[in-house]
């Protein structure tokens, strides 16, 4: 279920992009007022509003006990997200590529960056401490066999007796970098050695985006504030300056 969210949501995402990123080729300045324009502006508007039953499900006590009974969370959650992509996808079409005013100009770029930051909470979120959660079985492993690669070693007799010839000459190429092609325990303990190194480096990596993904969620909710008062503002001007289609 969730993984066709995912690619459904990936794949507007991919459109609304492109959409977007068309006004470098195309501008039809006069088609957000026009009738067609703005029913794209009012469908979009009226999605981009649904997003919100969301946290009010959530949040509020008197609607979460009455409604989750019969409309799970994760329900509200699905339509949080599909509303929450069609509807931005709905608006860009809506601008026609129309970016004078710098509130136009800023409301899409706000909306862009809530649907982002909510795919980040979404889906990246959850495939890093998933990631993590493998890696850190595999590290485990590694370091077991990392141990035992040792004990082989403590217990192999030594390979090339310290102050032969070949043990001075093979250091020296060692001390220059150069390698020779290493078989044996050591060989192993080496190998196995690097994997776990890059696994250690792979996790901090993976921490480090979960600790910004994690903070997506506080950037989704204040951007979305932000968004429903420059959405307003765009619907409350769109009205004050007349509604240049009506009669
Ligand atoms: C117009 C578009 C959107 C608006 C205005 C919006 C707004 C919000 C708000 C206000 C919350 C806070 C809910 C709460 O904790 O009370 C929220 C949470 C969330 N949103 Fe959105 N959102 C939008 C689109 C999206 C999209 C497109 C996605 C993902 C594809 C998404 C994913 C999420 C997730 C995962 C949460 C956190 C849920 C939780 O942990 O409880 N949102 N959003």
């Amino acid at each position: 279920m969730k993984e066709r969210e995912r690619i459904v949501v990936m794949g507007v995402l991919s459109v609304l992009l492109l959409a977007w990123l068309g006004f470098l080729v195309h501008r039809s300045p006069r088609f957000p007022g026009s009738g067609i324009g703005t029913a794209f502006g009012i469908a979009g508007a009226v999605l981009m509003l649904m997003p919100l039953a969301y946290p009010i499900v959530k949040r509020i006590p008197y609607f979460h006990q009455r409604i989750t009974p019969y409309v799970s969370m994760q329900s509200w959650m699905s339509l949080h997200v599909y509303a929450g992509i069609f509807g931005p996808l709905l608006a860009i079409i809506h601008t026609g590529h129309k970016f004078d005013s710098p509130l136009g100009v800023v409301l899409t770029a706000v909306l862009l960056l809530v649907v982002v930051s909510g795919i980040a909470v979404r889906y990246l979120l959850t495939y890093v401490s998933r990631d993590i959660k493998d890696k850190l079985i595999l590290l485990q492993t590694a370091r077991g066999d990392l141990d035992h690669a040792w004990g082989v070693i403590e217990q192999a007799p030594a390979e090339l007796p310290a102050g032969s010839k070949a043990f001075v000459f093979s250091s020296g190429l060692a001390s220059l970098g150069i390698g020779l092609p290493a078989s044996g325990p050591a060989a192993e303990v080496t190998r196995i050695a690097e994997s776990v190194a890059d696994l250690e480096y792979a996790i901090r990596m993976d921490e480090f985006f979960k600790r910004w993904f994690a903070r997506a969620l506080n950037l989704h909710i204040a951007l979305s504030i932000v968004f429903y008062g420059l959405l307003a503002l765009h619907i409350g001007a769109g009205i004050y300056f007349g509604l240049r289609w009506l009669p």
